[in-house]
């Protein structure tokens, strides 16, 4: 009986590109395994469908661990005296492009906390620097919240996609995981004007963040419904020992795969990844991602000594399949659950 309801509401919100409350709220709750595979098997089938067999690959590099900002939940929080900071040179980074090109990426995604020494003028020298050496590959920036002008030099200079996850569509939620400085309306506001800008643009929350509810989840999907984004980023929220939600618990795999699954049968185009969060709290984490809708997969190309002070959270995956460098035994893992990783800029289906 609870089956043939989970079928008739996964067909439902496919069909229709929407999810009501109850209905989240019980795809969220099943007990029922098989409900929770045949969820899982929708999603999947509906991204082989646009996507194929296939899994794109992004090299990020964590440029800098510097942050101006606190928020609650995030180990690279200006307060955290516990990390070693770091800033790559721009020969550093350059370097690890190159490293990155070699192996195969086309995708190179920049991402660091919001450190006031990169500048419009030293962002835009490494992007068009990066797009002077490397034009088939495509530039990611995913540096937070920055002017409308800021965002619009850093396109002109060849950027093509920026990641600001928005972190919780509820305004009061979102007061609860920032300080009062952070404004819920500036990270929206970001977020159009990305868009407008003519960015492939991410957003994206984490599963299972301090207060999150069935009601907050419904309005990230609400929110996601309304931006259409080309890309959504989750993963499971996971306590970092040195910040204030360092006892909070962690968000859950199985969740976290569930709200994958839902993501791509109301948006079949967007692209996915399996986060290293994701990741990081179980170690098939990612390929179970795939298998339940994902279609992304960004392996970590910082340098290998300074990847642990990128310590957004506890116990961060930074090695192995993980890494980079690990780009075989990555291809390795995808082909053993039936896909091929792909190294083409991947851009997203999705048009706006
Ligand atoms: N657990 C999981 N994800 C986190 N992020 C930051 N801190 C954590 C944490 N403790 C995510 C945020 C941010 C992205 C770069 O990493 O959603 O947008």
């Amino acid at each position: 009986m609870a089956e043939q309801n989970a079928g008739n509401i996964i067909k439902q919100i496919y069909d229709e590109g929407n999810i009501t409350k109850e209905q989240l709220s019980f795809l969220l709750q099943t007990k029922e395994t098989d409900a929770q595979q045949e969820l899982f098997k929708k999603a999947r089938s509906v991204a082989d469908g646009h996507y194929g067999k296939q899994v794109f690959v992004r090299g990020l590099i964590e440029f800098t661990n510097y942050c101006k900002n606190n928020c609650y939940y995030c180990g690279i929080r200006c307060e955290n005296k516990q990390i070693n900071r770091y800033r790559l040179s721009h020969a550093k980074i350059m370097e690890r492009v190159s490293i990155g090109y070699e192996i195969g990426y086309r995708t190179i995604v920049l991402q660091g906390g919001e450190d006031a020494f990169f500048t419009d003028q030293v962002l835009c020298r490494l992007i068009s620097d990066i797009k002077g050496s490397y034009p088939d590959c495509a530039v990611t920036l995913s540096v937070g919240e920055r002017s409308r002008e800021s965002y619009r030099r850093l396109f002109d200079a060849g950027a093509d996609r920026y990641l600001l996850r928005h972190e919780t569509a509820d305004a009061v939620h979102y007061g609860m995981l920032h300080p009062d400085v952070m404004s819920f309306s500036d990270r929206m506001q970001c977020l159009q004007e990305l868009k407008q800008i003519g960015y492939q643009v991410g957003c994206g929350f984490m599963v299972g963040s301090p207060q999150q509810t069935i009601d907050t989840l419904y309005q990230d999907l609400q929110f996601i419904r309304e931006f259409q984004p080309h890309m959504v980023g989750i993963g499971p929220f996971i306590p970092q020992k040195d910040t204030p939600f360092g006892n909070r618990q962690a968000g859950t795999l199985e969740c976290t795969l569930r709200l994958l699954a839902i993501i791509r049968l109301l948006h079949p185009k967007v692209l996915l990844p399996a986060t290293t969060a994701l990741g990081s709290i179980h170690p098939k984490g990612r390929e179970l991602g795939i298998l339940a809708g994902a279609n992304v997969v960004m392996p970590n190309l910082s340098p290998a000594d300074v990847r642990e002070s990128y310590a957004l959270y506890d116990h961060k995956l930074c090695t192995g399949e993980e890494a980079a460098e690990g780009l075989a035994a990555l291809s390795g893992q995808m082909e053993r659950i039936g896909y091929q990783v792909v190294c083409a800029r991947g851009d997203s289906l999705v048009v706006s």
